[in-house]
């Protein structure tokens, strides 16, 4: 007999398990799982429901609620059931026990996978057929896209002393990030790109730390991140440079520096996820637009 519960902490290696065997196009391991449920900044295991049946847990899925731009939504974060229990109604008795949670707590909107902070995926990969099948049949709309791009790092050894060297000549000081910038960052942070915020204190707290600052006398004027989500993927981002100081050829610095950390790493490729200024990462990495993630979001009454 099918039953839904509450996900507990025991559940993590069967849970893990079925995402993997049930994103074909994604890899999900322990440490990126653990990121995903426990690092999430609202991790709720209130809302976050297992499906089971004798053959053991069969369905799951992750929902968190975040307040963006002073409206409550509540996002599908993750979503799989198992193949031989498709067609079956779990991920829509899932879905309704994540709208009862929604009308309960005035959430107004369900978005899938596009959650900003943490998240898998900026929206569903339409490969994903039966993703898509399964949004439109539950009246989600598609509200529009995200692209993902790729880049190759045998492209470049992505070295930018020269550039650094002569961006002083303009009072600009680009290096690594330390512990004592934070406090600066943060405030650009808090003034231009709050939403960005959390994936920069995830950066912050590795070793190295994955985060590149440029500075004028002392001040932080512009960022670059890898690592802040999805960390151990590739994953670059997010980066920004202040209005004030844009056309000095900061960013492409930036960028460079996190994608020679990335390589460093060991990656052949690097991924620049939600993409907007396309050709900014095409003309400085030679990136390609490698994903494109259709986005959805449904109504609550
Ligand atoms: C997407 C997924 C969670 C759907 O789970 P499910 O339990 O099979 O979904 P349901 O049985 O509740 O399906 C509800 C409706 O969605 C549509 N649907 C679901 N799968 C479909 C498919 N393969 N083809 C066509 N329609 C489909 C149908 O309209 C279905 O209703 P119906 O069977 O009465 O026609 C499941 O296919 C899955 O785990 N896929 C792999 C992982 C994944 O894509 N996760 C989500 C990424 S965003």
């Amino acid at each position: 007999m099918l039953s839904y519960r509450k996900y507990s902490d025991d559940d993590f290696a069967h849970v893990l398990k079925l995402l993997a065997d049930s994103h074909e196009f994604d890899s999900i391991d322990e440490a990126l799982l653990k990121e995903k449920l426990y690092l999430d900044p609202e991790w709720n295991p209130d809302i976050c429901f297992i499906a089971e049946n004798e053959a053991g847990i069969v369905g799951f899925l992750q929902a968190v609620k975040r307040n963006i731009k002073e409206e409550k939504l509540v996002y599908i974060k993750l979503l799989a059931v198992e193949s031989n229990f498709r067609r079956t109604g779990i991920a829509t008795a899932l879905l309704h026990l994540v709208e009862e949670e929604a009308r309960e707590t005035h959430c107004k909107k369900i978005r899938i996978y596009d959650a900003p902070l943490n998240y898998f995926m900026p929206g569903v990969d339409p490969r994903y057929t039966p993703a898509i099948c399964f949004a439109e049949k539950n009246n989600f709309k598609r509200v529009g896209e995200a692209i993902n791009m790729e880049v190759d790092l045998a492209y470049s050894d992505w070295d930018v002393s020269q550039k650094i060297e002569n961006l002083q000549d303009d009072n600009i000081y680009i290096s690594r990030a330390e512990e004592l910038d934070k406090e600066g960052l943060n405030r650009l942070l808090d003034t231009e790109w709050e939403l960005w915020k959390f994936e920069v204190n995830m950066a912050y707290m590795l070793d190295p730390i994955a985060v590149h600052v440029a500075k004028v006398k002392d001040e932080i004027v512009a960022f670059s991140v890898y690592d802040g989500n999805n960390a151990g993927t590739g994953w670059f981002g997010p980066m920004g440079t202040h209005e004030k100081i844009r056309g000095y050829g900061i960013g492409g610095v930036l960028l460079a520096l996190c994608l020679k950390d990335i390589k460093k790493q060991g990656h052949r490729k690097a991924i620049i996820p939600w993409v907007d200024p396309i050709a900014f990462y095409a003309n400085y990495a030679d990136a390609k637009i490698s994903r494109i993630f259709w986005r959805y979001e449904k109504e609550i009454n």
